[in-house]
Parts: structure tokens; sequence; C-alpha cells
């Protein structure tokens, strides 16, 4: 298959051009494009044919439902059984944004789309090119993260092209997404409503409206969880994986910086190439090595913006292990320490 690239600008995309692939959606077809957070491959959501290709693409293990994107708030009440009180109030003041909530789903949802599961993931992008295209194609649109399955989430149109040239219809490219890392997931299928992925809407910013958001044991683990502890699908699969081995190291920046040090000095005497992923005030500290800054420590936004740009990027350099320096735990910062984690597959260094 041949997939066609369709710039447009993100402030102003060209109609035609949002045309051309809302046409491809309805007609069953895939579509990449750009959210505020990461690049999603959409597809029709009512059409399990489409639905079923969009896993194939992703080669996504059937199991794991992706999320079903709307442009407003009354179109999701075609998918849901009901939403619950305190649900409305998030939704009066997250969306559109980087929020997806958990409802009972409805009857007119294809099985296939939520995996087989009675509930659904439901957000609004904050994202002119994401909510043209599902106004044109006049259906609610399912789209998982646009990367192949086990690898970082895609934050420009060529980590798509990348992943996907030749698998999927069109990849709209709108430029770098703004927050880089995935939507918080908050279940409001049961009661308290229980957050299962931290991400870019901050747990701070949620607990200001919701007091008894129970936080699931994954959003700060630390190892692999037992089997009968997930509640989500796609807590139990390999994520955001570089082809590198990826170490992350956690503690205090001093120990973390010294740590790194001896680790990646180690490395390189037993013949490894290493890649870091440091910080502004950090990436003097290493010599020798390959060294990227994710950010400054005092702007965690713009970490999660680098994040999984950069792990493509050290991974692509060829090096045979990467260390990442571990941020605090706070705002966008746990989103960020999520992702490290599971790219590590929790491989974790405690600097002291
Ligand atoms: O920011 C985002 O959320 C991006 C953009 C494209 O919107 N999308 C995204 O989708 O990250 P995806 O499919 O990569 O991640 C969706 C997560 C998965 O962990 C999945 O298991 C979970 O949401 N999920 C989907 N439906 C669910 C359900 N009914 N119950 C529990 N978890 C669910
Ligand atoms: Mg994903």
């Amino acid at each position: 298959m041949k997939t066609m690239m369709l710039k447009v600008n993100p402030e102003k995309p060209d109609l035609n051009k949002i045309q051309i692939a809302a046409a491809r959606i309805k007609k069953g077809g895939l579509v990449a494009f750009p959210t505020e957070t990461v690049y999603g491959l959409g597809a029709d959501a009512l059409n399990p044919v489409a639905v079923t290709a969009l896993f194939e693409a992703k080669k996504r293990p059937l199991d794991n439902p992706p999320i079903v994107h709307v442009a407003s708030v009354k179109e999701i009440d075609l998918l849901v059984e009901e939403v619950p009180q305190k649900a409305q109030l998030l939704m009066k003041k997250f969306w559109p944004g980087p929020l997806t909530l958990i409802f009972k789903r409805s009857i007119n949802v294809p099985s296939l789309t939520v995996a087989g599961l009675d509930t659904i993931a439901i957000r609004i992008p904050n994202h002119r090119v994401a909510l043209a295209l599902i106004r044109q194609s006049q259906r609610p649109i399912a789209a998982p993260s646009a990367n192949l399955a086990g690898k970082p989430s895609p934050t420009t149109a060529q980590h798509v092209y990348e992943d996907l040239n030749g698998r999927i219809d069109a990849i709209i490219d709108g430029g770098a997404t703004r927050i880089g890392v995935e939507s918080t997931v908050v279940d409001f299928s049961v009661d308290p409503p229980m957050l299962l992925r931290p991400g870019g809407t901050p747990i701070e910013e949620l607990r200001k409206c919701l007091s008894n958001l129970d936080l699931h044991p994954f959003v700060r683990a630390e190892q692999e969880l037992p089997l009968h502890q997930i509640r989500s699908p796609g807590m139990k699969h390999r994520h955001y994986a570089p082809r590198a081995e990826l170490i992350l190291v956690e503690g205090t920046v001093e120990a973390v910086v010294g740590e790194i040090k001896r680790l990646s000095d180690s490395y390189r005497d037993k013949g490894f190439k290493v890649g870091i992923l440091a910080t502004d005030q950090t990436q003097a500290n290493y010599e020798y090595h390959v060294v990227q800054s994710l950010g400054s420590r005092f702007n965690l936004a713009s970490i999660a913006q680098n994040l999984f740009r950069l792990i493509r990027e050290v991974d692509s350099l060829g090096v045979d292990v990467i260390i990442a320096e571990g941020v605090p735990s706070e705002g966008l910062g746990l989103a960020v320490m999520n992702r490290l984690r599971k790219a590590s597959g929790y491989k974790i260094v405690k600097a002291k």
C-alpha cells in the first residue's frame, strides 16, 4: 500500500486535505493524525473491518482496545451507557484535552473496538487537525498511538512514517506534538474512579476536582505487576522499548550523576557504546559518550515533550545501552517516569 503524506498547517488545516483523509476513514481506511499528546492512528470506530485493519497495521495484540476520539460531548451518547456526575465535572474542565475517561459502553459499539470489554475509553483531543478530521469523517475515530506495538509513541509525522509507511493509507503531518506523552486515563466504570495511566493531565490537577481519585498501583510501579492486578489491557504489554537496552537511574541529582558516570564508564570499558539521556543541568558531566538533554529539570513539560523523540534519536545512533536520568514524579514528571520505567523493562538502578 502507498502511504499518502498530507502536510497541513496545524493552526489552520487545509480543508481539502482533511477531506481526502476523512474520505479514507469513511471507506474503512487508516489515517495517522496529530493530537496535542502524540500522533494517533485513526479508523472508523463503528466499523469492525476497519478496526481489525488498525490492529493489524500496528501489530497490536487484539486484547488491547484503542481510545475512541470524538469532537463534542454529545457524540458520546451513542457510545456509552451512562456518564457519572463526577465524570461530567472533569469533562467540563478538561475536555478538549489530554484526558481519557472510561465508561460502561453501549451496545452500539462493535465488540472488536473495545476488545470484548464492557467498557470504552473516550476523549476529545485538543488539536485542530484531529477535531477537523473527526468532524469531516462524521464518525467517532478509534485511535491508538500511531507506532508499531511496543515502540515509543510518535510525536512527529516522521516517526509515524518510520513505523507504518506502506501499512496505512495516509499520514496527516501537522508538525511536532505539543505535550509529547499520551493522555491520562481515568476509569469511571468503578467507584471511586481510578487513574490507570498517568499522562498529559497531571494528577494534581485532577485531584482538585476529584478528591477521592484512586491511583492504580501500576502508575508508580517499579516492577512488573502480577497478572491479577492488571486493570487495563495496556498494562500487560511491553511498551516504549528502544532497540538498545535502556537503564533508568533514580535518586537525588548528585547521586544520579555519580551513578551514571560510573555505569557508563564501566560499559565503555567493556566495549559498549553508551547513549545518555540527561538534563540541561547535568549533561556537561558526561564526557566521551553520546549525550542528549531531555530538557530542563525546572520544566518537566519540556522533558515530556522531548522524551519519545530523544529515545528514538539516541536509539538510531546505534548505541548498545541507553542510560536515562530519573526526574521528580510530580506534575508531568509522573508520566515521564512511568514511560521511562516501562521503556527500561523495569531495569531500574537506585542511586545512593
Ligand atoms: O494521548 C493518547 O491517549 C493517544 C492519542 C492518540 O489520543 N492515544 C493512546 O492510545 O495513547 P493507546 O491505544 O496507545 O493507549 C490507550 C490505553 C491503553 O493502555 C489501553 O489498554 C487503555 O488505554 N484502554 C483502552 N480502552 C480501555 C478500557 N475499556 N479499559 C481500560 N483501559 C483501556
Ligand atoms: Mg500506545
